[in-house]
């Protein structure tokens, strides 16, 4: 591990309160190797529909700015969000395409790693790989294993507490975020 800390930014997908993968995020900080800091990404909440006309009338609304600059400065980009009708949640694709149309748009080159978490058994599995489809677009360097998949969320996670009661699922996050550190330190100074 480098002496330099790596700053990780953290994308909730969902908006809800009670949202388990906002509980998955809350957990990830304890979880990340030494070395590692995670903190919550600015908020998407606001952002207005993508629409051009916006874009090239009043510019980028200051919320898209601020995520863009966000993404820019960090060393990598964790998502964790729940799969919607198989695919990702409308208001998380809605930032993404935001994002990605500010210049020098900063996905490019960007170490990124996802999980999910979702009611189905599943736990997201059709959704990452449409967001790894976006995430090549945008030229983004997206881990590729291991993935963290958490089907029946509400049997692993505790919704009273917040904590993530499943031990593997616990360990599976910690080998994630062991191998995401390797892969930003084997990445940096290639861009
Ligand atoms: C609009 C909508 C679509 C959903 N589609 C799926 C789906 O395709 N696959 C799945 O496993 N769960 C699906 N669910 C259930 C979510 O996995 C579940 O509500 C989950 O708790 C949402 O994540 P959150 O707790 O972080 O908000 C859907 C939920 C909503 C609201």
């Amino acid at each position: 591990m480098a002496d330099k800390t790596l700053n990780v930014i953290c994308i909730c997908g969902s908006l809800r309160k009670g949202s388990y993968n906002r509980m998955v995020m809350n957990a990830l900080p304890g979880l990340a190797p030494a070395g590692m800091s995670i903190k919550e990404a600015p908020p998407f909440s606001e952002f207005p529909l993508y629409n051009a006309d916006t874009e090239t009338g009043s510019g980028f609304p200051a919320a898209v700015q601020k995520l863009a600059d966000a993404i820019r400065a960090a060393d990598g980009v964790m998502f964790v969000t729940p799969e919607y009708n198989f695919s990702i949640p409308g208001g998380l694709k809605n930032a993404v395409d935001w994002v990605s149309r500010v210049p020098n748009q900063p996905f490019a080159s960007k170490p990124v790693a996802i999980q999910s978490a979702t009611g189905g058994p599943l736990g997201g599995g059709r959704m990452q790989y449409d967001l790894r489809r976006a995430m090549i677009f945008l030229d983004a360097l997206t881990l590729n294993k291991p993935e963290i998949f958490i089907g029946n969320c509400s049997q692993r996670i505790d919704a009273k507490t917040g904590q993530i009661t499943d031990q593997q699922t616990v360990g599976f996050i910690r080998q994630q975020l062991a191998a995401f550190a390797r892969f930003i330190e084997q990445r940096s100074g290639q861009h």
